[in-house]
């Protein structure tokens, strides 16, 4: 392709990008899938690898991340950002009307409703169109810079559109995790044994501060826009629709209200309404319209007379726990479930309610019989919060926590440090055996989505499949004794299982199902060891050096790789076919200024990843070590690095070079 073609399908590609991005942001329409989508921006990001020269200030790559931030710079706000008066009461929110009405002495105004989002603040900055900067509320008057993280929230405009654009202005948000992902997300976590988020708000402000943007963006962050500062409108509701014309996303939730009965109803009615929205919201916001009104009423040192926040009471009704149930999980985790007779709640009939663990059945003091509090909180599963004690009753029946596992009736056994209770039967415990069947089979695993969960139980129940490898072993006669499959579906489902032979080894990594080793991680062990041979015959301590592999992960990777009945199914697998090597191919070669000299790399570092400074290496002559030794050329020194290394490093008398001295070397100025 010629530099002219390139930049012109770089500017056409960012154009469309940018087209379904806002058709999915602001009119909630979609004109092709995701995985469309996906593949216009790899597309875009090969161009614009190839030819950086051509890319766009707002470029919708740098929405998938690809930089670590390593420590946040801290920032003064332009504008403070402070909290809001809050009140559960009616009859203060009443008062408060006739502070304001005081306060504007007779003159007629009108307020702004709108929900309060339940997730973190965010200041946003653009100057001459473009978002310069995002920064965290912190404590009021200065937070972090979270720049990096904030352009991977695709919601948030990189650059704004339409005309009337201030030269330079701050926009007010809420960033959040939408229920949905959030819920996916917590799926994900349980599927590889990590333990649930407790709530949404919480893990939304957890990742806005996470180090690596790529992680950011794959936590498919969204963001409500709710004030815009300065000096750029005369009431809030002509902010807020110029907001949603330059592109922000607003919620459609906004009402104005002409008097405080107004914002009464509108307050009675998303009491109930709020539990249909995309995200957790705790309450009203209720804002004087009129910019110039807000200026006169002022402030109190800690937040505006001009607005007030109403909080909803949590929704909690009481109702009889019947009785406890026990799921096992893939990972053979126990999670203890409360039977609870039918009530409707927040819009919703609800009969079960997770008890997370024996310590919280422990710490409610729960029995049979007793009415429980439910609430929805965070998570779309209600939970228990307590006992009505004025109800208990002598004939209620203390909960004795299963000993044995309920499907298989082994003795359960706990780790130490884990609240969950677990049944060691791995090989023999039917939901442990389904569970890792429908998880190798998953889309973002072996993607063979002529299985589903029906099929697995039957294939299960009539003993053709217990574990993975034996799906790769089903003939057609097999498959033709299942309910409801004749020659088209039969072909079809092993058609399915054959394709996916070819899943590549990042993919099957993940599909195995070791213990904390999600997909993120399994792609980086499979970029760092290359095949499965090597991953087996790690050490912890060299499971260690791979790339964000901590503690836990490595432990977990060895004793899989320990376990014999393991190493059989490996075997299996590898028989059938699957892919056990990265077919990753080598980096390019760009230059041999490195003159084959040999690189540690150790520590975290500002601009690149560890796997970027390897390619970089590699790509330019150099080698790759893993170990510090007389014979090494260079240790590069990122931060956090080992003390261990250093004073090797500095006792054999090998140059310590910090990624400034590294980027040197690289355009030949040192050697
Ligand atoms: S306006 C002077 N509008 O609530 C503060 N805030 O307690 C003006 N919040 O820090 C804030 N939804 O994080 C406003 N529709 C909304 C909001 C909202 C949520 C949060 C925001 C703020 C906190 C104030």
């Amino acid at each position: 392709m010629t530099p002219t073609q390139a930049q012109k399908e770089i500017q056409q590609l960012t154009e469309k990008i940018q087209y379904h991005n806002d058709l999915y942001y602001q009119q909630n329409k979609t004109e092709i899938s995701d995985q469309e989508f996906d593949m216009l921006l790899k597309k875009l990001e090969q161009l614009e690898k190839e030819f950086p020269q051509f890319k766009q200030p707002d470029s919708p790559s740098q929405r998938v991340g690809g930089t670590i931030t390593k420590e946040f710079a801290t920032v003064y706000h332009k504008y403070p950002m402070l909290s809001l008066g809050n009140t559960y009461s009616q009859e203060e929110l009443e008062d408060w009307d006739a502070r304001v009405a005081k306060g504007l002495e007779g003159d007629a105004y009108e307020y702004m409703c709108e929900l309060k989002f339940d997730g973190v603040s965010m200041s946003l900055t653009y100057e001459n169109g473009l978002l310069v900067r995002g920064v965290t509320r912190g404590d009021g008057v200065r937070g972090d810079d979270v720049t990096n993280n904030i352009k991977t929230i695709r919601s948030i405009p990189l650059k704004v559109k339409g005309t009337d654009i201030p030269e330079s202005f701050e926009v007010r948000g809420e960033v959040f995790l939408p229920k949905e992902i959030f819920a996916q997300l917590n799926k994900e976590r349980e599927d590889i044994g990590e333990e649930r988020y407790a709530n949404a708000r919480n893990t939304a402000s957890g990742t806005v501060k996470m180090q690596d943007s790529t992680e950011v963006a794959r936590r498919k962050l969204d963001c409500y826009t709710y004030a815009l500062l300065g000096d750029h409108a005369n009431t809030h509701s002509e902010a807020i629709h110029k907001l949603e014309q330059w592109g922000f996303h607003v919620s459609k939730t906004y009402q104005k209200c002409k008097n405080i009965q107004e914002v009464l109803q509108y307050i009675n009615k998303w009491d109930t309404d709020r539990h249909t929205l995309p995200l957790e919201t705790d309450g009203v916001v209720v804002k004087v319209n009129s910019l110039e009104h807000q200026e006169r009423l002022g402030f109190t040192a800690k937040s505006p007379r001009w607005a007030i926040a109403y909080k909803y009471k949590a929704q909690s009704l009481s109702t009889r726990l019947n009785g406890v149930t026990y799921q096992v999980g893939r990972t053979g985790a126990v999670t203890p479930v409360a039977e609870l007779e039918p009530i409707f709640l927040a819009g919703t009939t609800v009969k079960r309610a997770s008890l997370h663990n024996a310590n919280q059945i422990a710490q409610l003091d729960l029995c049979i019989g007793d009415y429980v509090f439910v609430e929805k909180g965070g998570e779309i599963i209600p939970k228990v919060t307590g006992v009505d004690m004025e109800k208990r009753t002598p004939s209620v029946t203390p909960i004795q926590y299963i000993t044995h596992c309920p499907e298989c009736n082994t003795k359960l056994i706990r780790v130490e440090g884990e609240a969950a209770f677990y049944c060691p039967n791995i090989n023999g415990c039917a939901p442990q055996i389904k569970g890792r069947i429908e998880h190798f089979i998953q889309r973002r695993a072996m993607d063979i989505n002529s299985l589903g969960e029906q099929t697995i139980r039957q294939l299960y129940d009539l003993g053709l499949v217990k574990s993975p490898a034996d799906l790769y072993k089903l003939t057609r006669e097999d498959v033709l004794r299942l309910d409801g499959f004749k020659d088209k579906s039969a072909k079809n489902l092993l058609e399915g299982i054959e394709g996916s032979k070819a899943i590549p080894f990042e993919s099957v990594l993940f599909a195995i199902g070791i213990r904390y080793v999600g997909k993120t991680v399994a792609e980086k062990l499979a970029r760092y060891f290359k095949s499965i041979d090597n991953i087996a015959k790690a050490t912890p301590e060299e499971l260690l050096k791979a790339p964000e592999i901590g503690e836990k992960i490595a432990q977990s990777v060895f004793q899989f790789f320990g376990n014999p009945e393991n190493q059989t199914e490996i075997t299996r697998l590898k028989e059938a076919g699957l892919q056990f090597e990265s077919t990753a191919k080598e980096p390019e070669k760009v230059s041999d200024v490195l003159n084959n000299k040999s690189f540690v790399i150790s520590g975290v570092f500002q601009k690149y990843e560890r796997e970027q400074l390897q390619d970089i290496i590699v790509q330019n002559g150099g080698r790759v070590l893993s170990s510090v030794s007389g014979k090494l050329d260079y240790l590069l020194a990122g931060d956090n690095m080992g003390p261990s290394k250093r004073e090797k490093a500095e006792k054999l008398g090998v140059k310590i070079i910090s990624e400034q001295d590294f980027e040197k070397l690289l355009n030949g100025l040192t050697s």
